[in-house]
């Protein structure tokens, strides 16, 4: 039985989308890529949303089948409002999944979790044999960190050592992440919260380093990951 009059359906993308004719172009170039009975592991942000879009557009018009594993609530909504059936990593394996990014590097490292999805984002990068990262030009840099700081997510009782710990590795700025529509901080779908870290470098171990803090959920940096980067132009 269906839901009536659905309040779900009634929720717009919450934000203006930017640059979303080179966002269009690379969704269009993702949703080609799904074959008849794909489990896809979809990430957060506007260009997998924009991705999403093309996909539901090639179920109606080609008739495919895919299930979605979801990497947010936002994207999980989105799915509901296409009628695109939503699975977890716990029943499947992803047979391939997409994701945007914040920053990527010329060695496809990349800083993510500008959306606060990154705990669910890496389980997915690494649950999937194949991940492409979607993104504008804009998102390139020569250094990782020169545009946004490496979001950490943080167990609310080790805020304090966790910020301690993250001290010794030299950041420039530790900042805890405020909301937007609420008073107070940032909770993320796991009900932690989010310290923002500005490094000037960020070596190569520095992923390890922050997540062997006890009371790191997850970090933002994603260094060596075997990805495919669809970047338009
Ligand atoms: C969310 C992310 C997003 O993928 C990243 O912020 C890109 O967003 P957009 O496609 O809107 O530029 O990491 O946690």
């Amino acid at each position: 039985m269906e839901w009536k009059n659905n309040i779900l359906n009634t929720f717009p993308w919450g934000k203006s989308i930017s640059r979303r004719e080179e966002k269009e172009i690379i969704a269009g170039k993702i949703a080609s890529l799904a074959n008849d009975g794909d489990v896809v592991g979809v990430g957060s942000g506007s260009t997998s949303y924009l991705a999403l879009l093309a996909l539901a557009k090639r179920m109606k018009e080609d008739g495919i089948r895919i299930k979605a594993i979801p990497t947010s609530l936002e994207i999980t909504i989105a799915c509901v409002q296409l009628g695109i059936p939503v699975a977890s990593l716990m029943e499947y394996k992803p047979d391939w999944a997409f994701d945007g990014a914040d920053e990527i590097d010329g060695h496809l490292s990349l800083i993510k979790g500008r959306g606060g999805a990154m705990f669910k984002e890496k389980l997915l990068i690494n649950s999937s044999p194949r991940t492409y990262i979607i993104a504008d030009s804009s998102k390139m840099v020569s250094r990782l960190g020169s545009n946004f700081p490496v979001p950490v997510e943080v167990f609310p009782q080790a805020l304090t050592c966790v910020g301690q710990a993250l001290n010794e590795l030299s950041p420039r700025e530790v900042s805890l992440r405020m909301a937007g529509g609420k008073d107070g901080p940032v909770i993320t779908e796991n009900g932690n919260l989010i310290l923002d870290v500005w490094f000037d470098e960020i070596p190569g171990t520095m992923e390890h380093a922050i997540k062997s803090v006890t009371g790191v959920i997850e970090s933002g940096l994603f260094i060596g990951y075997d990805v495919e980067v669809l970047i338009n132009p």
